[in-house]
């Protein structure tokens, strides 16, 4: 029978999302690849059962997220009924709805009807009656943003999730959809982004704009999918997400000018004493209004080596001027 290990909370530092009473810590699992149909039990469960063990309560996931769509919130599902469902409240489970989930014109966006039977699939898949986060996934143009959000709010009202969040929403978007859920009382806590060293369009306004709101910040792919880790240092692994049939990241990206800014960071990292995959979510977290950085793995030693980070996660004026210099 597994026992998680008794001094996992001892040593990752929680922090507040935005201004909520939810607790979070520096590093989140994400669900995305690695989890599907296709993922054996055994080690999704190693990976879910060792970052527990670490002190990692937040686990990321969306109704799409396989392949096929659904079955990593299946893979979780069996996980918390082989082991974790006595921890059911150590634990922040998130979801998601918004992109393509069933055929027809209810299977994706953000009308209320796909949101909430979205929600009761989830539900079903993961074994649970609610879910902690339960996040808009993208931003809907069609529909009217005050029927997502009252969705959104149902969601709350009717038990199935204890807050909801927002994601890929610009910070236009973001301030509209915050107003409406502030005036219905909505326990809106975190805006979900695309944030890394290779990515830094949210430094522009999105990482102000969450201080400002007082909405936390979960980061997602802060490891450029792998790029920024030394998963690519001699070559591309077959069983990479870049050496798979991902569509997400493939063998071009793995481009020279890629590679050599990836070895450069990866000489300043050695320089500090840690991993790249450390010094790149060093870079993301030191923004106070990031919460946590919601990170993929393909095995358990990955995720150990992330953990690492909070080792040192100190940056120096003159160690980001060289990071500029390098990703000019
Ligand atoms: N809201 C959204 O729209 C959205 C979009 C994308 C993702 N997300 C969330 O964010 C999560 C993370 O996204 P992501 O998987 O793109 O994140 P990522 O952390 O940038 O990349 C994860 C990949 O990096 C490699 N890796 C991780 N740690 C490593 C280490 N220490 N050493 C070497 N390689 C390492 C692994 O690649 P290999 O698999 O090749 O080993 C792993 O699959 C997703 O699971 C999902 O929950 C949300």
């Amino acid at each position: 029978m597994y026992r998680p290990d008794r001094y996992r909370y001892e040593r990752l530092p929680y922090d507040r999302l935005g201004y909520s009473g939810l607790l979070v810590p520096p590093l989140s699992l994400g669900l995305w690849h690695n989890f599907g149909g296709a993922a054996s039990f055994d080690k999704c469960r190693e990976m879910v059962l060792g970052s527990f063990d670490l002190g990692i309560t937040h686990f990321d996931l969306a109704n799409n997220y396989g392949p096929p769509p659904g079955s990593a919130e299946t893979m979780l599902g069996k996980i918390l009924k082989s082991d974790l469902k006595p921890y059911r409240n150590e634990l922040l489970i998130a979801t998601k709805a918004g992109y393509d989930m069933w055929p027809g014109p209810y299977g994706n966006f953000g009308s209320r009807k796909y949101m909430l039977s979205s929600l009761d699939d989830s539900l079903s898949r993961l074994g649970l009656d609610y879910v902690d986060i339960f996040y808009h996934h993208r931003p809907d143009p069609q529909t009217p943003i005050e029927e997502t959000m009252g969705a959104l709010d149902s969601a709350v009202r009717s038990g199935k999730a204890m807050y909801v969040g927002l994601s890929n929403y610009n910070a236009t978007q973001l301030k509209a959809a915050r107003a409406i859920l502030k005036e219905m009382k909505t326990p809106f806590v975190a805006n979900q982004i695309r944030y890394n060293m290779f990515d830094r369009s949210a430094e522009n306004e999105l990482v102000q704009t969450a201080e400002v709101l007082g909405i936390g910040l979960f980061v997602y792919s802060p490891l450029a999918q792998g790029l920024l880790t030394d998963r690519y240092a001699q070559g591309i692994p077959a069983d990479s997400r870049a050496g798979g049939n991902s569509v997400f990241l493939n063998k071009e990206d793995i481009s020279r000018d890629v590679m050599q800014k990836v070895r450069a960071l990866s000489r300043l990292a050695a320089q500090r004493g840690q991993s790249l995959a450390q010094l790149a979510l060093a870079y993301v977290l030191r923004h106070s209004s990031v919460s946590s950085v919601i990170i993929g793995a393909s095995n358990l030693q990955q995720i150990q080596d992330c953990y690492r980070v909070v080792e040192n996660m100190l940056l120096s004026a003159r160690e980001l001027e060289e990071i500029d210099l390098i990703l000019q």
